[in-house]
């Protein structure tokens, strides 16, 4: 019988919501139908405002999180409609929401989306506020996407890292005979997004063309790898807490060109993801890379001349496209949810042990 979920994805570059519908039964996970909704420069706007402290925010949170509980039921509804199924046909809804806080050093992070809404919107059980309950634990409350890495893409003959590149960046190892490692490496694509919208006016550096034309300024390199997070020793999480506009203004000589900084950020994504996998996946063979930086041509081809003679791949090539692994691992943690199995991987994330994540709302009926 076939398990139907859905999984939302909505991750720090702001850029909209990935929604998945896909058939976890017996250990499979068969994408049937996929749709994004695009957020817009308004309510991006006012999500990166989020992020960081300003006046009214309570409000400010609810009211956005209204927003995003209708742009999240827009999206599950295209996916049930282009796979031709129905509400009734979904057992849940997992859904991330949009994260305007992670502070795991003071024991919270806030992931706005209205959950409840989005239960009466769709009509379907909703799992939602996954990372709490791992904090809670002890633990970063992230990266959660591993232990999906591990049944999506795990290989007994061969070690394997996941990469993940998103706004922040996170890394899966999948070693053979031990429980996996993860953890967010720093940007992805948070900083180069910024910057592209700050220069060009767009929301991202198309194919990484414009860093590609630039000349990567060496010594703004080693400032910003001089950042203590790349130093620190897994469990590591981070956001855009850290890697924001005003950690990199802190950087910046005046007068520094545009499109060299725009390249200088695109070796600061590739330098610490492949030093991190140089330095904790010693055995590792290969790289599946997923998320929307791989459509990051010019990141792509750092990340391989850093990481040669280990070859660089899409997921596309594994089996989950990579636009879908985050929305299909968050489909995943709700049947684990509803079925009282962990999500978590301590060896990951830090927590005291295995938690079930994940608030429930219950659907219609
Ligand atoms: N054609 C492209 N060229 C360069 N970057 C791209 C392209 N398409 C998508 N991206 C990058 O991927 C990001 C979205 O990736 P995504 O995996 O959804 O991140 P998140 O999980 O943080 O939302 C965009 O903000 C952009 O930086
Ligand atoms: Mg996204």
């Amino acid at each position: 019988m076939a398990q139907l979920y859905l999984g939302l994805m909505s991750g720090t570059s702001l850029d909209g919501v990935d929604a998945v519908l896909a058939d976890l039964d017996r250990g499979q996970t068969v994408i049937l139908a996929a749709a994004h909704v695009d957020f817009g420069a308004d309510l991006r706007n006012e999500l990166a405002a989020l992020t960081c402290s300003g006046s009214n925010e309570i409000d400010r949170a609810s009211t956005l999180g209204n927003r995003l509980a209708s742009i999240y039921a827009e999206a599950s509804m295209r996916a049930l409609s282009d796979a031709g199924r129905t509400a009734a046909d979904v057992r849940a809804i997992g859904c991330h929401g949009q994260t305007v806080r992670h502070r795991p050093e003071r024991g919270y992070t806030v992931q706005i989306g209205n959950a409840a809404l989005l239960a009466e919107l769709t009509g379907i059980t909703v799992v939602a506020d996954f990372r709490s309950r791992d904090i809670a634990a002890g633990g970063q409350g992230a990266p959660l996407v591993p232990a999906f890495h591990a049944r999506a893409f795990a290989d007994a003959n061969e070690e394997r890292a996941i990469l993940n590149l998103g706004g922040i960046a996170n890394l899966t190892v999948l070693r053979r005979g031990s429980s996996p490692l993860g953890f967010d490496t720093g940007p992805g694509n948070c900083l180069m997004d910024h910057w592209a919208q700050r220069h060009l006016g767009r929301p991202y550096d198309d194919n990484g063309a414009w860093a590609a034309d630039g000349t990567v300024d060496a010594a703004l390199l080693e400032r910003m790898l001089d950042e203590v997070y790349f130093r620190a020793e897994p469990p590591k999480s981070t956001g855009r807490e850290l890697f924001n506009p005003a950690w990199l203004d802190g950087l910046l000589h005046p007068g520094a060109n545009p499109r060299d900084v725009q390249a200088t950020l695109l070796e600061l994504t590739a330098v610490s993801a492949a030093r991190a996998i140089r330095d904790h996946a010693g055995g590792t063979r290969r790289v599946i890379a997923c998320g929307g930086g791989t459509r990051n041509t010019a990141l792509m081809r750092g990340l391989e001349r850093r990481l040669a003679p280990w070859p660089v791949e899409s997921s596309d090539c594994h089996g989950v496209p990579a636009q879908l692994v985050e929305a299909a691992a968050f489909a995943w943690l709700a049947q684990q949810a509803l079925e009282g199995r962990g999500g978590n991987l301590p060896s990951v994330t830090g927590a005291k042990g295995s938690r079930i994540l994940g608030a429930i709302h219950h659907g219609a009926g």
